[in-house]
């Protein structure tokens, strides 16, 4: 059976400061939480300070994002090797907002999933088609090529590492939520797609994430799905309350299913 896993997504949010006031909310609260994974992704700046306060506790560190070389002259990014040393074991790659505001293509997100594995980061790559992709009836090629895109040329191994966030960009940051049968349509077929184009194992054994606009009261019904794995929280990561009542839920859903 598989772990959930939920991760909070700080985005652009968070000084130092306030970002070890969470997560010293958090690790009290979720300390006795064992069958569900929490992983937190505050900013760059925040990384070390929270890393700290999670020393000894069951919540992982995740960054938002990596660059593909382990160092160099690239002025202004952050490499896998730094973000272990940071005490990271997990970034998210491909954010929908980094593709839109930052042009990412699937050739760059590519190259940060290598660079992310070869140096022992496990990556959450995300995909997900806008609404007009939606309402042209593109949803299932859009995810499709963005699967292709990352994953090409991966090993079964490296995807048993890699978890994936379906993230419907009309739903992320808007309080509209993809229905629990929107987004177990969308993830059953990604598992199928990963079937099909490595093989089987890993694709039974690897996490698909939903992401937008999770909150408590909607985790339980989409984390009941048989292909949702867990949730990439963004807004309602960014108060204890809200990300503790979701990872609650998400320990109950998996109870009961
Ligand atoms: P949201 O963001 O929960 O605020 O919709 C999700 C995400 O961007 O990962």
């Amino acid at each position: 059976m598989r772990r959930p896993i939920v991760a909070g997504n700080w985005k652009c949010h968070l000084t130092s400061k306030d970002a070890v006031a969470l997560v010293q909310q958090l690790r009290r609260e979720l300390g006795t939480v064992h069958d569900v994974e929490i992983v937190v992704c505050p900013p760059f700046t925040a990384l070390s300070a929270v890393a700290a306060q999670l020393n000894g506790s069951m919540i992982a560190l995740g960054a938002q994002d990596v660059f593909w070389e382990p160092q160099g002259a690239f002025t202004g990014e952050v490499s896998a090797p730094m973000l272990v040393d940071a005490g990271c074991r997990y970034c998210i790659i491909g954010h929908s907002e980094r593709r839109q505001h930052f042009k990412e293509t699937d050739e760059q997100i590519h190259k940060k999933l290598v660079g992310a594995l070869q140096h022992g980061l496990s990556p959450i790559v995300c995909v997900g088609e806008t609404l007009p992709q939606r309402e042209q009836g593109k949803t299932f090629e859009i995810v499709r090529a963005q699967l292709r895109g990352a994953l090409n040329g991966c090993s079964a191994h490296d995807l048993e590492r890699t978890v994936i966030a379906y993230e419907p960009v009309w739903a992320i940051g808007t309080g509209r939520n993809a229905t629990p049968a929107q987004a177990q349509e969308v993830q059953q077929f990604i598992r199928q797609e990963l079937g099909a184009g490595w093989d089987a194992t890993p694709a039974e054994t690897m996490r698909i994430q939903y992401g937008g606009s999770v909150t408590a009261q909607n985790a339980l019904e989409l984390l009941q799905q048989p292909d949702v794995d867990g949730a990439l929280v963004g807004g309602a990561s960014l108060k204890a309350e809200s990300f503790v009542a979701i990872v609650k839920a998400v320990a109950s859903a998996r109870a009961v299913s």
